[in-house]
């Protein structure tokens, strides 16, 4: 089997990335980003805030978290009902980031993201993916973008979705879950020593898709693997 970890800050555009590069290898495309999003979301449900550690893991044996893979699109299912649609909004981001610094949540979904490796050829995005998850990963990428490009791709993002946005504020919230993601005790955001570095500031989606395919190719040609 193969596997392929990308990770990176939040709006490095590591998903849409990561999903077309899947889909022209025909690699599983895993977004585990969307598994701390459903336990975010199932705190803001139930009116648990999601950095009271004790509270949140009181919680954990009521849940189930799945992925389900319909035509190569990932779905999350939180407690058997799919949640896909309902994890992309900013208080689910901030919830999402909240919960992911608890070490028994990340040891909740631990087995379940290395498991779909065992099986599956996989290209898995997310913050500690080539660090912890898949230590022994084929090919590592860590993806990332200035703070404020990041910014201005999530701003353009959302009022092209017709949300009203302030870059300023956007730049803050990107600032401030750079600082949790990467400060955090447990698997916090570093680059794997052994991953290569893709910075996309500057540079289109369809550059970037390229860059990462060619990095791709080059270390699975490094293997003996070609694709
Ligand atoms: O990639 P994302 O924005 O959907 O991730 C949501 C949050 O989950 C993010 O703030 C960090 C956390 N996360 C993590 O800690 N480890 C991962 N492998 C994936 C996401």
């Amino acid at each position: 089997m193969i596997a392929i970890a990308i990770d990176g800050p939040a709006g490095a555009g590591k998903s849409t990335i990561a999903r077309k590069a899947a889909k022209t290898m025909g690699f599983i495309y895993v977004d585990t980003g969307a598994l701390y999003r459903a336990i975010g979301l199932y705190m803001l449900q139930n009116d648990i805030h999601s950095s009271d550690e004790k509270a949140v893991c009181a919680e954990l044996s009521k849940i189930t978290v799945t992925l389900a893979f319909q035509g190569g699109e990932q779905k999350v299912l939180l407690c058997g009902k799919d949640v896909t649609p309902d994890i992309r909004t900013e208080e689910v981001s901030k919830a999402a980031s909240a919960v992911s610094a608890i070490p028994k949540v990340r040891d909740f979904l631990f087995s379940m993201q290395r498991d779909l490796a065992r099986t599956k050829n996989v290209i898995m995005d997310g913050r500690d993916i080539g660090t912890v998850v898949l230590p022994h990963a084929q090919v590592k990428i860590f993806l990332t973008a200035s703070q404020e490009e990041r910014a201005r791709r999530r701003y353009k993002e959302l009022v092209q979705k017709g949300q009203k946005a302030e870059y300023a504020d956007v730049l803050k919230d990107i600032e401030q879950r750079d600082y949790q993601d990467s400060h955090r005790e447990i698997a916090p955001l570093v680059p794997a020593k052994d991953s290569v570095r893709i910075d996309t500031t500057g540079i289109t989606l369809e550059e970037s898709i390229e860059r990462i395919l060619d990095t791709i190719r080059a270390e699975l040609k490094n293997l003996n693997e070609t694709w």
